[in-house]
């Protein structure tokens, strides 16, 4: 059968299923029904959802849980979290509930400037081109005022415009390269309509004013916004004396304070760690940029080319003792927003922010890095007490029984039963064969 089609995009929604599943299913039937149980018996709804993205054909469901009782500088709150990984949620909630009876979680933003780039090449003498924008600075930031205006009366816009001279990396290449501030939004279109007007007013003052220039040839490449954000800063912090510091009996908080440095020392000299530390801490960060409707791709890329600052991938937590108190602490970059883009188009975004009490974009940072630091304190305290498997496997354990499709009564006795003995698929198959009730 040709796999080929031309014009897919033109289909009906029902005309696209049929083709795919007549195409690439051996019981084209059960797919189509598969796709079917998962729209929306709401067809506002669904169709809310399908015009999301081009060519939907059904909704693609990840849990959402929530995580209760974060003191976050004093207020309490109920953390949204979409994700898929078991134990992920348990987790969140248990360094909570930890940190809850400890004072809580401090969080402050330490900046908020995104950044734009327009990257462009220029084969003439770089001194008039620096002084050629001098000149005309002022000029290319007013190209924005059509949408600066709206932007500024929120507190937000253009808060730098300097030009780099990149000739090093590639030859004639050079950028402009600016800072902004996007008040509650995350700000993308904001900041590419401003790059674009600021890239077609560059062009056309450098064609207006060439003897400036020395006939040196200008030609702009691109104008987008970067994702990597190292003065959109976030800090959360824990502490507590070490006396009270005591994850469960049989453990001394020195003890247990010393081992969780170790740990994150050893991410912050070791890639190979560093990744799968902070691989935890986006457990946390993720799972609620998704539920408030934010950008999680954006996120990602951001906070490990800041891990990478310095010249290698480091943690992005840190731990210490300091006057017999325990300190641990994360900083990172988060450009997220709380107006636009989904935020008012997608009714459990909405749900979730109301959740949260509504945060302006502040706010939201300060809770979730919260959310990463808990993460991480969470799964570094399972590292160094129990190991990691005991906590996943308890979760592992309920995906086993839903995948052979056990009944509520086996599931009740297999938790039981397996609370002292080891999880393994054929452990689990051979327990459930035992007792087929
Ligand atoms: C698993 O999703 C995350 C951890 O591996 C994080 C860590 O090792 O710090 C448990």
């Amino acid at each position: 059968m040709d796999k080929r089609i031309e014009g897919f995009s033109k289909l009906t929604k029902a005309e696209k299923i049929n083709w795919i599943a007549q195409t690439h299913f051996k019981n084209p039937d059960k797919a189509k029904s598969i796709l079917a149980s998962y729209w929306n018996v709401n067809s506002e709804l669904q169709n809310k959802h399908d015009e999301f993205i081009e060519n939907t054909l059904t909704n693609f469901y990840m849990p959402l849980g929530v995580a209760p009782n974060f003191k976050i500088n004093g207020a309490i709150y109920t953390i949204p979290m979409v994700i898929e990984e078991s134990s992920v949620v348990a987790a969140a909630s248990n360094a909570a509930k930890f940190w809850q009876s400890r004072g809580g979680f401090k969080a402050e933003v330490l900046d908020t400037l995104k950044v734009g780039q327009v990257h462009f090449l220029f084969n003439g003498d770089s001194s008039l081109l620096h002084s050629f924008f001098e000149k005309n600075k002022q000029e290319l930031i007013e190209a924005t005022n059509a949408f600066s205006k709206n932007m500024k009366r929120r507190g937000g816009g253009i808060q730098s415009i300097t030009l780099n001279d990149k000739s090093s990396l590639i030859p004639n290449y050079f950028q402009l390269h600016l800072h902004f501030k996007t008040a509650d939004a995350m700000g993308a279109n904001f900041i590419n309509s401003c790059l674009e007007s600021i890239a077609s007013k560059l062009k056309e003052l450098a064609r207006q004013k060439h003897k400036d220039l020395n006939e040196g040839k200008l030609e702009v490449v691109m104008s987008i916004l970067s994702n990597y954000v190292p003065e959109c800063l976030v800090r959360a912090s824990v502490q507590c004396p070490i006396t009270e510091f005591i994850p469960e009996k049989g453990w001394t908080g020195e003890a247990f304070a010393q081992k969780m440095i170790q740990a994150v020392e050893i991410a912050h000299k070791e890639p190979y760690r560093a990744v799968t530390h902070n691989k935890g801490i986006m457990n946390g960060i993720d799972a609620v940029v998704v539920a408030t409707g934010n950008d999680f791709r954006a996120i990602e890329a951001g906070v490990h080319a800041y891990a990478s600052k310095n010249g290698s991938y480091t943690s992005l937590s840190n731990a210490f003792i300091k006057n017999d108190v325990f300190h641990m602490e994360l900083v990172l970059p988060l450009a997220l927003g709380t107006v636009g883009g989904l935020t008012k188009l997608h009714p459990l975004v909405q749900w979730n922010m109301e959740l949260l009490g509504n945060p302006d974009t502040k706010t939201l940072m300060k809770i979730i890095a919260v959310a990463g630091l808990a993460q991480n304190f969470a799964a570094l305290k399972s590292l160094v007490t129990s190991g990691i498997q005991r906590g996943h496997m308890k979760m592992h354990l309920l995906n086993i029984l839903n995948q052979m499709e056990a009944s509520q009564n086996q599931k009740k006795i297999a938790f039981e039963y397996f609370k002292n003995h080891t999880v393994s698929v054929k452990a689990v198959g051979a327990f459930l064969k035992k007792n087929s009730l």
